[in-house]
This record gives C-alpha cells, structure tokens and sequence, in this order.
C-alpha cells in the first residue's frame, strides 16, 4: 500500500487551481479524495525504514560524526540521573516555546516526599506575535514583565527565589545553567538570540525589570522536564516525548556513548532534537505536495521537516492545505473556498481534535467550518474528518517510528534483550487528540517488539520535572559556592602578592645585618661560580631531597658522572644521629667498592640541604632539621664532623671532606657552570628554599667588604615569626599542626611538595564535612595522612588528561567520586599549586630586586638555576613563577635554568673550586 500521489497532485501550485476547470462528477470526487488521502498514508516498510535512518543518525550523532548540518542533534542536557524523589523546596517555573504563542509561569513546590504533592499554581501569558519576530531583548523583556506580574500575585514568600527556564529550542548546554540557541523553531523568529546564551539574556532581562531577585539557576528542554516530572514508578522513566507546537524526544544515555562528553561513567539526558530529521532517502517518499507547500511558507523553510508533518503547529496547516485543495478542486463545499480557508494558520490543532473526535459530533465539525466562512454540506463533514485523521494517523505513525528508534538506541545501549522502560508523554498533542497517543503506541508495539513500554503522562506540562532538576542545580550552585568560599583565601591577588614581595625584602635585610627576622640568609662561603678551569675527579653526597644520592664527578673539560640512589629508612631519618651518619658512611662505602675507589682519599662535597650555620666552606652547624628528618643529637653540631666521626668508626676508610653544600647552592653551581650569568639557586622540591650572589660588604658577621657571597636564605622559615599571618587559612594550620615540626618552615608549608597534597587532603575533609564532597559520606582513606600525595597534584592537573582519568586517579586512591566531584578535587588542587608557585614567584622577585638595587642597575638579566620535582614535574608551576616575577619585578629579565644533573655535581664543583685555592695558596 504505497502511497500514490497523482501526477498533478506533485506539483502543488496546479493542483491547488483545478477548480477553474469546472467540478468533477462524483466518481471522478470520490478518485480524487481517495488520491489525496492516499498521499498521508505510510507503509509499515517506510516506517521501518524512517526508524533505522533515524536511528543510524542518532548514533552517528553520538559518535560525534555528525555532518555540518546533523538530522539528529543529540544534545547533551547536563541531567545525569532521573529523580530520586527527594528534592525539596520552592521554584519558580518559567516555560518558553513548548505551546505555541503562549508563556507559562508557575510556582512549584516540592516536598520531597514520595506520593505527596502539592498543585503548582500558573499563569499563562500570550506572546504578542510582534514580539515572537521582534528583537530578543523585546521578548526577554517580555518573558521578565510576565514573571513579575506572575509573582505580584502569589501570596508566598518571594525571598531567594530559584528560577528553573524551561525552554523548548535546540540549544548547546555546556552547564546546568548554560545554554546556547542554535537555531529558532516553530513559530518564533527574534533576531539577535541565535549563538546567545538564553540562560544570560533572562538573567539580564530580569535585571533589567528590576523587580525581583531572581536567581536562573537551571535550562531545560520541555522533553527532559516532562521525563524528570514523572512521579518514580515500577520501571524507570528513561524515555521524555513531546508533541505539543513541535515535537522532540530525550531518553538516559551512557555518557560514555556521548563522545562530546568527557566521561565514561554513569548516564546523561541527550535530548535528540529530532524535529531537524531529514532523511531525503527515508523521509522523501512520504512527503506530500502539501508537505512541501506548508514548508515553503513557513518561517524556516528547509529546517524542521520531520518536525512539520507532526507537531501540533502544523496539524491544523496541513488539513487546511489539503481542504483547500479540495474545495477547490471542486470537491469540497461546492468548490467554494473562503478567504479563512485561504490564509494561513486559520484552522489550529484544537480545531483538528475536535473534528476528530467522535464524541464531538458532526453538528461541532459543521460549526467550525462556518466559522471558517464555508457552507459546509452532510457529506462535507465527514470528508473533513477523514482529513483530519489522514493527517493525524501519519503524525502518530512517524512520531510512533521515531520513538521506536529512541527504544532501539536505549536498548542498544543498555546491552539488553527486552527493555523495559517508561515513556513519559508530554504536550498538547498527546493530551487533546482523541487518538494520537493509541495510535503512536500501537506503532510502537509493532516498530519495537521487543521493547515493554508504558506510557505515563505528565501531570503538569513538565513544571514540576523542571522544578526538579531546578532543585539539584540549586544544590549543585550551593556546592558551587561553598567550594568557592573554601578556595578563596587561596587565590592572592597583586596587592598581597606584592606584601609578600615587600615583607621578604624587609626580612632579608634584617637577616643579612644580623638583627632577628625569619630569613637567616646564612652566608655559604662560596665567592664565585666556577670558572671553568676546574679539574680531577671528586666524591660528592646528596642528601636531604627525595632521593639520598653517592656520586663520582669527574670534572674534566666538561663533567662526567657516576651516581647511585640508596634509600633513607624512616626510621633512620628519625632515629639517631649516629644511626644516620653510620648509614650514609656504609653507603659510601658500597659505592666506593661498586666502582673501585676503595682506598682511594677523594676529595668529597657534601650537599646537604638543611639549614646550617657555616663557619667555613667545611663547617656547617645544622640549626634544625626540616622535611621529614629528626634524628637525635645532631641540631647544634657540625655536620661534618659527625660525618668524620661515623667515618671514624668505620675505621678502613678514608675520606676528606672539603665543602658543605645546601641544595640551592650546589644546584646554583651546577647551573652556573653552564651559565655565568646563574647566581641564583632555587628549590622546590620536597621542601624550598634559595640562595643568591649578595655583596659581601651587605653581609654582617663575614669579614671584608669587597666581592660578594652566596647567601643561603633558608626561606622555607619565612614567616615563622608570624609575618604571614594574613595568608594562612585553617588548612595551612591543620597541616602545621600535624607535621613533625609545628609553627616551623611555614613558607616551605605553603610551598613545597611534602606539603601540597596534605593541605589538599584537608580541603577535601572540609568539602566533605559541608557534604559538596564525595556526596557527604567520610571516607576512611581520607584521613589518612599522606594519602594525597603531591605528585598527584602535577598529574591531575596535567592538560592532556581527561577528567574520566583523573578520576581514575582518584579512585585508585579509593575515592568513590561522581564527575562532579573530580572536577571540584581538580579545582582545589589547582587553587593549592597555584597559591604555591604565586608565593615561590614573590619569592624570586624580592631576590631578583635585591639584586638589582645592590648593583645600582636600571635593569637586571640574571639566571636562576632551579631544581626540585615539584617544580620539574607540576605541569603549570614553572610557568607560573616565571609569570609572578614578571609582574612583581619589571625590571628584570630573569631566566629560570632547570638543572639536570642534581646539586650533587655543584658539591663537587664547590669542593673543585676550593682545591683548586688550595693549591693556589700552596704554591
Ligand atoms: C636537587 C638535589 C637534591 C635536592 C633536590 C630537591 O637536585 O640533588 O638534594 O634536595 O634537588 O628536590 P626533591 O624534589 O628531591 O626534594
Ligand atoms: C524544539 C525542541 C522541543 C520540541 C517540543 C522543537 O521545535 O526544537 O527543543 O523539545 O520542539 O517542544
Ligand atoms: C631546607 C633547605 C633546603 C630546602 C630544599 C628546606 O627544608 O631547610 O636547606 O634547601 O629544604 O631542599
């Protein structure tokens, strides 16, 4: 049963005038009629075929391999689960584009409880038909005059109110609350809100009312509202449908199927928009001369076809098209047609119902047509109706063929053999044509066999399904807020920044005369970098970063090296002193053996990266441990000859000790043999710390005034006399407090790696503990100290990974998180490095001043040779010192130098260089 169309009938503009060839006779009527009929009939075949197109394009869609111009759009909503029936509260509902020229507030409360609800009051507003072509702004403005004429008369509280959009247009929603038009339909045509954010343009047109305080907290398409309003039942309600003004479908998919998503987890609403379907191969048999000439002379020719043969603005056109050709082919009303009959958008969808409907009756059919200006007789009547229903009957079927290709989708995705699933129907359609939903659903049941449907109307046109997802964008902006105010005191803006600058500037001087401060800037010793003429092969110790290094350095005309890691125990870290120094001289000892140096006296540089007191290049009085060592009776002695001693013991070996070395100095040297220009040492690593050239006759406590010196600042201290007060947050506390030296190395607290990822772990107790975390559940691992390490932080906040590995992370950690959480985790640890590399930079921009002062220079280029793995691994930490000392200090070109070899090649430069005087002095 194809459905045929007469030669002429193809060609709209001639069959539309044969009445002026004069009226047929009755068997060549009954023909015609039966022809014109025929044209809206559609076999079970193109059906099916309509069905597998679509479907074909809605994976394709999905894939993200759309065409430019898509059948399909699949539009991710941002909904990521249907409603558990437990959001509470009060909404504002404000519905836009679902029924034709009308807007529709309602205020809805939900009670969360299961069974209980309360009736949503409403108003319905018509929109002027200059203002659905107008400007945007206009019909904004419109849609914010309506509201507040709408809450003027409700008796409630209008305190904070919360308002969720329900607006029924293809739109590309990139948040719960941002969305973007893509294009008009229907009946609407305002300019300037294509490519818009339609959630911005009522926001600022609420503003501009001025009214009320109105908070847009969620955008919604009408399809997803009417799915996320059907009360929970037996089977879940995965599938939304509307076929009100136009028509739409949305349904559960796996996120993991939707590639624009970056997620692999879990479910999201993909509204299908498959009003835009336009198959020519599947769609082309079907489309009717009326078809072509309803779209020709609508407001979006070309767009929307599959939308036209069945949304509710189109019933009533397409019956009008073909009556009038009827009429005046002679068929219809004497062939008399009316200048109502003639013009567009006379007869509307409540006309086509009603004529349907059998309970009606003919004498109501009769009615309408005269109000139509027409004479209508007996047999006119029930021609009329059989229009109707033609017309009807095809928009069921293809809407029928639509949803099952939604139903093959789902259970695609599912894996499953029967689904079984709920369809909630929405739209006016559906609601007032007497047969549309029975005969859509016996479609379905012959498309989908094996699919269990059932079909649930929406109660209230979808208001409370917005109201709903309304309810957990609210929650999800409170969250939203909560992590804002948690991560606040961590974003440091230029003023504080620049206090930081200016505090350390004060400290460094007072430290250099020698007066109190938190800065000690020890002087090293060292007076020049090296120079190249350096040679021999020399031993050097690493100790005090991640790693406790031996190393063998062979300075020739370039410098050769020989290393070996071994590991420090915890519990030799913090156990005795001499327990320590016998286990670094067994250490030496194997490596010497390993490469055949045993009894062989080389010279050896010692970098060891604590905080020492140096009374020359081989004398360090260690102050006090920081990072993760405390071994016992060492604070107060000379680290060197705690070494000599446990070589003592050892007895077998020999070893001459030259040069003590902190870290920044060794690194400083190490990079300054590559780059004369080098005469600052960073580090940020497990802790942080810097050094820096300084003028001798600046330094107090060393004699001479000419030259300069290394200055060993051991800034990691800085603030332990409570100057940066003002920067610590309760997380900094928590975390001092915990460590094994409280108020001590509070900068290097802020700063370095052994310290990130706590302060990290206690922001995410906290966001835990105000339930935006982890859905309020404490997780035992979490409170483990330590879990969160820092390397952690460089790995999430790596640009080239997507968020589904960051929770992957996440989870092997043993955090259970949904994409919410990882995004929130991925923020913390952002504000936290950020926070971290912005202090490090204020840091090396009071140095780099410092330096430029003392020379008297307008400008300075200078290098900074830097270490650490915080540093080196951190995907964005180095370019954001880098981007700190260009703005706190303008004046100098600094250059940051990563040193590769360690500082254990500077130890040995140092010892180098003062063998080299040695034998100077010798000689
Ligand atoms: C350097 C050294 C270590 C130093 C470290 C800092 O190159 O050789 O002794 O302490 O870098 O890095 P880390 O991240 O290991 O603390
Ligand atoms: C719109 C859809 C909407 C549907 C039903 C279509 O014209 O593009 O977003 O869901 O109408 O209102
Ligand atoms: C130490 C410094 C060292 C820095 C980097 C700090 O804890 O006090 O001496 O340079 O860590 O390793």
């Amino acid at each position: 049963m194809d459905s045929i169309g007469s030669s002429g009938l193809r060609q709209g503009e001639e069959a539309l005038s044969c009445s002026e060839e004069g009226l047929p006779g009755p068997s060549d009527s009954s023909e015609l009629v039966q022809e014109c009929l025929q044209q809206f009939k559609v076999t079970r075949a193109q059906l099916q075929q309509i069905q597998a197109s679509l479907l074909g394009s809605m994976e394709q869609a999905l894939r993200g391999q759309a065409s430019p111009a898509p059948a399909v759009r699949m539009l991710p909503t941002y909904v990521g689960s249907t409603p558990h029936g437990t959001e509470q509260g009060d909404f504002v509902v404000l519905e836009l584009g679902a029924t034709g020229a009308s807007l529709r507030v309602l205020w809805v409360t939900l009670t969360g409880i299961e069974g209980h609800r309360v009736e949503p009051r409403s108003q319905e507003f018509v929109i002027p038909q200059e203002v659905m072509l107008g400007a945007g702004q206009q019909l904004f403005d419109f849609a914010a005059h309506c509201l507040s004429e709408f809450l003027d008369a409700q008796p409630v509280n209008k305190q904070g109110l919360q308002l969720g959009f329900s607006f029924s247009f293809p739109c590309h929603q990139t948040g719960l609350d941002r969305s973007t038009l893509i294009s008009w339909t229907k009946g609407f045509r305002c300019s300037g809100v294509e490519g818009q954010d339609v959630v911005q343009l009522l926001r600022d047109a609420i503003r501009r009312q001025g009214a009320y305080n109105i908070d847009v907290v969620a955008v919604v398409n009408d399809t997803v509202g009417t799915m996320m309003g059907c009360e929970p039942g037996v089977r879940p309600c995965e599938v939304g449908l509307v076929v009100d003004t136009g028509t739409n479908a949305c349904y559960m998919e796996e996120a993991r199927h939707v590639a624009v998503l970056d997620e692999d987890r879990g479910r999201v609403c993909v509204s299908v928009e498959w009003g835009s379907f336009s198959d020519d191969g599947a769609l082309g048999p079907v489309l009717t001369t009326f078809d072509h000439t309803l779209d020709h002379e609508s407001l979006n020719p070309g767009a929307q076809r599959f939308e036209k043969m069945i949304g509710g603005l189109y019933l009533g056109e397409l019956v009008r098209l073909v009556l009038a050709h009827l009429a005046r082919c002679g068929v219809l009303f004497g062939g008399c047609t009316s200048p109502a009959l003639l013009s567009q958008g006379s007869i509307l969808l409540e006309h086509v119902a009603e004529m349907e409907d059998p309970s009606t009756g003919a004498a109501r059919v009769h009615a309408i047509l005269q109000d139509l200006g027409l004479s209508p007789g007996a047999s006119d009547v029930e021609l009329v109706q059989h229009v109707c229903v033609a017309v009807c009957t095809r928009a069921a079927q293809l809407c029928a063929a639509a949803l099952a290709a939604v139903l093959s989708c789902l259970q695609h995705s599912r894996e499953q053999q029967t689904l079984q699933v709920a369809v909630a129907t929405g739209g006016r359609v559906c609601e007032r044509h007497p047969r549309f939903c029975s005969v859509l659903q016996g479609t379905v049941m012959l498309l989908a066999p094996e699919c269990d449907v059932s079909f649930i109307p929406s109660v209230d046109g979808g208001g409370r399904g917005v109201a709903m997802v309304t309810a957990v964008a609210a929650r999800l902006a409170a969250h939203r807020r909560l992590l804002e105010e948690t991560l606040a005191p961590f974003r440091l803006n230029h003023d504080q920044l620049a206090a930081v600058q200016a505090q350390m500037r004060k400290a460094m001087a007072k430290g250099l005369r020698g007066e109190a401060s938190s800065l000690r800037m020890l002087p090293t010793f060292v007076r020049a970098t090296p120079d190249g003429s350096e040679r021999g092969d020399f031993l050097a110790l690493d100790l005090g970063g991640t790693n406790f290094r031996v190393l063998l350095v062979r300075v020739t005309t370039g410098v050769q090296i020989t290393s070996e890691i071994y590991s420090i125990p915890e519990t030799v870290a913090q156990g005795s002193g001499q327990q320590l120094f016998d286990h670094i001289v067994d250490c030496i000892v194997d490596f010497q053996q390993k490469q055949g140096l045993s009894g062989q006296s080389l010279p050896l540089g010692f970098t060891f990266s604590f905080p020492c007191r140096q009374l020359g290049l081989d004398q360090g009085i260690l102050l006090n441990w920081t990072k993760g060592f405390k071994a016992s009776d060492c604070e107060g002695q000379d680290v060197v000859s705690l070494l000599r001693e446990a070589i003592t013991r050892r007895q077998a070996v020999e070893l001459n000790v030259v040069a003590i070395v902190n870290d920044t100095v060794g690194t400083m040297m190490s990079c300054g043999y590559e780059d004369p220009r080098c005469e600052i040492g960073l580090i940020v690593g497990t802790g942080t710390n810097a050094c820096y050239m300084e003028e001798l006759r600046n330094v107090a406590g060393v004699p001479g005034d000419s030259g300069r010196m290394c200055i060993n600042m051991e800034w990691g201290a800085f603030g332990d006399d409570g100057s940066l007060a003002m920067l610590n947050t309760r997380f900094d506390a928590s975390v001092d407090q915990a460590s094994i030296n409280p108020s001590k190395q509070r900068f290097e607290k802020m700063i370095s790696g052994m310290y990130l990822g706590e302060i990290v772990r206690h922001i995410l107790l906290h966001l835990t503990s105000l339930g935006v975390l982890f859905r309020g559940q404490q997780i035992q691992r979490l409170q483990t100290r330590d879990i969160f390490k820092t390397k952690f932080l460089s790995e999430i906040e790596s640009d080239s990974l997507a968020l589904r590995q960051v929770r992957a992370i996440l989870e092997d950690l043993g955090l259970p998180l949904t994409s919410d959480d990882a995004l929130m985790v991925l923020e913390v640890c952002q504000a936290v490095s950020q926070r971290a590399a912005q202090l490090c930079g204020a840091g090396v921009a009071a140095v780099v001043e410092k330096i430029r002062e003392n020379r008297g220079l307008e400008e300075l280029a200078v290098s900074v040779g830097v270490d650490g793995t915080l540093y080196k691994l951190h995907p964005h930490f180095s370019s954001l010192v880098a981007a700190t000392v260009r703005e706190l200090a303008p004046r100098c070109v600094v250059t940051f130098l990563q040193s590769e070899d360690g500082s254990g090649k500077g130890a040995a430069l140092v010892t180098a260089v003062a063998c080299r005087l040695a034998q100077l002095t010798r000689v």
